[in-house]
Parts: C-alpha cells; structure tokens; sequence
C-alpha cells in the first residue's frame, strides 16, 4: 500500500486491567510504552489522525490500562500506562510493573513495542533499565523519539547520540528508530511504513 494511503479507520475496543482481559489474540498488535507524559497516547492519535481516540493529558499517569483500539479492522495498536510515574504508591507500582510486564512479556501477538523516549532529555536511566527488560523478555522493540517539535536540531542530535551510545554498551546492534511529532506528524508516515513492513514478521529481537 502507499503511504499516502494510510487513511486508518480507528475504534477503541476496550481497556483491560490484565493480560488475562486483553482481546482474543488473532490479530497482530502494536504497544507503545514509555514514561508518563512522554507522548504515547499523543502520539497514537496523531498515527490515527483521530485526536479523540486515546485520552491525553498534560498531567502525568493519565493512561492506566491497557487500551486496544482496533485499525481498519485488522491489527491493534495498544496504549500502555507510562512507567517512573512518582505520585503513585510503592504497592500499586509493583502491581502494574507485574501486569506490564506479564503483557509485553506474554502476549503472543504483539509485533513490535515502541519505546517512546523524550527527544529533549539526556538518556534516562529509567528508560535504559526499561529496554533491558524488553530484551530478558526478548520482546521485539523499535525506538521513538517523541516532542521533537520541542527540540533544537542540534538538541536533538545530542539526545540521539548519547542515547544510542549508552544502548551500545548493552546491545551489539541498534533497533530501528524514529522521530516523531504528534503536532507537526512528523514520523508518521516512517513509523505506519515500518508497522506495514514488520507486519508478517518481528522486527529486532535480542540475541
Ligand atoms: P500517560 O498516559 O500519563 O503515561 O502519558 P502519555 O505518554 O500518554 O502522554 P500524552 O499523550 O497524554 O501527552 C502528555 C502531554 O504532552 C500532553 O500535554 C500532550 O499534549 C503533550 N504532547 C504529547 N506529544 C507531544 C508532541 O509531539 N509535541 C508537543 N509539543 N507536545 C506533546
Ligand atoms: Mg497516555
């Protein structure tokens, strides 16, 4: 399909506490996962072009579920709650970690996570543990630089590099990676023609 083609007919489908609650697992699916606020639920609506479908806020801990929204009835893309979310409570963070990481780690229809990272931030350490875990999981992952219409060019080079020089000492090769903007769509197209691409088969798995 071309890429200006991508005209995506979105529904929301439901919002599940657990694993065990997601859908029925016949079709591919897509995650985007990262800390609060970085933009993930922003930025599956501007993949949609739909900006009612997933819920933003400017406070953080907005997204708590797992939420499916069905595309052109054919594969899912999936909103997760942020992780590194201060103002919740030791016990409640436990429990979502569990839950988060039985999903990414057990479902067996996801494709490919999206690791959502702030392009105005120095690499996280939080967001490095993160992707550690991805891989023990060995859960296949590709990486976006979110709020890049809030960055310098130069900022943004800096970011990018310290950021990949940091995975390269964990990792023997980079996942793929994207810019993204949810106000000027940057990335939309680049990161729809990798979903469209990978849909047969999963992208970057750990060694
Ligand atoms: P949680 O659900 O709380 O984990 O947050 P989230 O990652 O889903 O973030 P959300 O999409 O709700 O966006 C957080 C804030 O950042 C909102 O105020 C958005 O308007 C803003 N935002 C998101 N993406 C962009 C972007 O690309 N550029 C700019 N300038 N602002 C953005
Ligand atoms: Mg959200």
């Amino acid at each position: 399909m071309k890429i200006e083609n991508y005209n995506l007919n979105s529904q929301f489908v439901k919002s599940s506490p657990t694993l065990k609650e997601c859908p029925a697992t016949d079709l591919p699916e897509y995650a985007f996962i990262g800390r609060s606020n970085v933009g993930k639920s922003s930025l599956i609506n501007m993949l949609c072009m739909n900006s009612k479908l997933a819920k933003t806020s400017s406070t953080p801990g907005k997204t708590r579920l797992i939420n499916h929204y069905l595309i052109n009835e054919s594969w899912y893309l999936v909103d997760l709650p942020g992780y590194g979310y201060a103002k919740v409570s030791k016990y409640m963070r436990r429990d979502f970690e569990k839950n988060l990481f039985n999903y990414l780690g057990k479902r067996e229809n996801l494709y490919c996570v999206f690791v959502l990272i702030d392009s105005r931030l120095s690499p996280q350490s939080n967001d490095i543990e993160f992707i550690s875990r991805l891989g023990e999981l060995q859960t296949p992952f590709a990486i976006i630089f979110t709020k890049t219409d809030k960055t310098t060019r130069k900022q943004l080079n800096d970011n990018v590099k310290a950021f990949t020089n940091e995975m390269l000492k964990m990792w023997e090769e980079l996942p793929s990676f994207f810019y993204s903007s949810s106000t000027t769509k940057r990335g939309r197209e680049e990161i729809l023609g990798f979903i469209t691409e990978i849909s047969t088969k999963p992208v970057f798995q750990a060694q």
